[in-house]
């Protein structure tokens, strides 16, 4: 048993060795977040210590701030329009860090001139359905026919005139293609979706869900966080969604 003065001691010397272990892991953090700031975002999963520092600092930083939305397994929600973020299929860009640490900076349509802002899916079903610039309503009979169309993709029969007047609109009147591409492959750097395959941001492909989308048009919101997380964070937390996500291509 401890008495008195030695107790003190104790506690002293027990207080002053946690101080310093708490400073030194502070000391030790500091350094690693600046090491991996200083390395070019894209290098970073070539640098297996730093990559694995940022991978578990960022998997906290994901639960706090995206996970509410993107949900916790990142397999997004295509009834509010949140694509999955481990699939290979990226709406903007390839999945890089640096492309990832972009949007957490900035967001998409958020309020910064940085942000992902290009383009809109228009709401062909209202009287001026886009912002940005003209294009014309489409009537209910034309939407049907484009979502004839784009279900030929999907593995629908169609009948030959419908699809027919539906491959006419998507590449005039709708203009679909300006944004989509002429093959409905998409467009990452606007974050149109490839309508092709059977990966859906939005709804599940159905004739309806599809019909549904080009008649009220989407623009989904990803916030931004760059005055809300420290840019080790979001360094970590891109790095984080990158560990979790299908590799992209080799960086050319
Ligand atoms: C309020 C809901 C919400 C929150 C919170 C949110 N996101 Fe998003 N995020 C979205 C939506 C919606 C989209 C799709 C935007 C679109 O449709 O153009 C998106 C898209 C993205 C994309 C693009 C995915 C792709 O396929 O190209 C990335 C990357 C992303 N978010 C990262 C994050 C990160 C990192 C966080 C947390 C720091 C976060 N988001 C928090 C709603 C959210
Ligand atoms: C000005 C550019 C633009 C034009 C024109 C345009 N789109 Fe889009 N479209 C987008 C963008 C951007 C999105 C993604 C919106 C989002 O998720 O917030 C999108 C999303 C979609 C989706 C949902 C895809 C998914 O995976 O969720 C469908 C379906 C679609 N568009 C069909 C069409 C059709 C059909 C036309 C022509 C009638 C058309 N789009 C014209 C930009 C455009």
């Amino acid at each position: 048993m401890l008495q008195g003065k030695s107790r003190w001691k104790t506690v002293a010397v027990g207080a002053a060795v946690a101080v310093v272990a708490v400073l030194g892991w502070l000391v030790y953090r500091h350094g690693r977040d600046a090491a991996m700031l200083r390395l070019a975002p894209d290098s970073l999963p070539e640098n297996a210590s730093l990559y694995a520092f940022a991978v578990s600092g960022g998997k906290g930083v994901f639960a706090r701030n995206c996970a509410g939305c993107h949900g916790a397994d990142m397999k997004g929600d295509r009834k509010t329009g949140v694509p999955d973020l481990t699939d290979v299929d990226w709406q903007f860009g390839e999945g890089r860090v640096a492309e990832i640490e972009q949007i957490a900076l900035y967001g998409i349509r958020a309020a910064d001139h940085r942000t992902k802002n290009q383009a809109d899916m228009p709401a062909f079903g209202r009287e001026q359905p886009y912002a940005r610039y003209s294009i014309p309503t489409l009537t209910p009979q034309e939407m049907d026919d484009i979502a004839t169309y784009i279900g030929v993709t999907q593995g629908r029969e169609a009948e030959p005139e419908a699809l027919k007047r539906g491959i006419a609109l998507f590449d005039t009147k709708g203009q679909c293609f300006d944004c989509h591409g002429n093959d409905m492959g998409g467009d990452t750097f606007i974050g149109a979706p490839n309508l092709a395959d059977k990966v859906w941001v939005n709804g599940d492909g159905s004739k309806k869900a599809i019909i549904d989308i080009i008649a009220q048009g989407r623009v989904g919101v990803s916030p931004m966080f760059k005055n809300t997380l420290s840019p080790a964070q979001i360094r970590a937390v891109a790095a984080y969604i990158h560990s979790k996500a299908i590799p992209p291509p080799p960086a050319a």
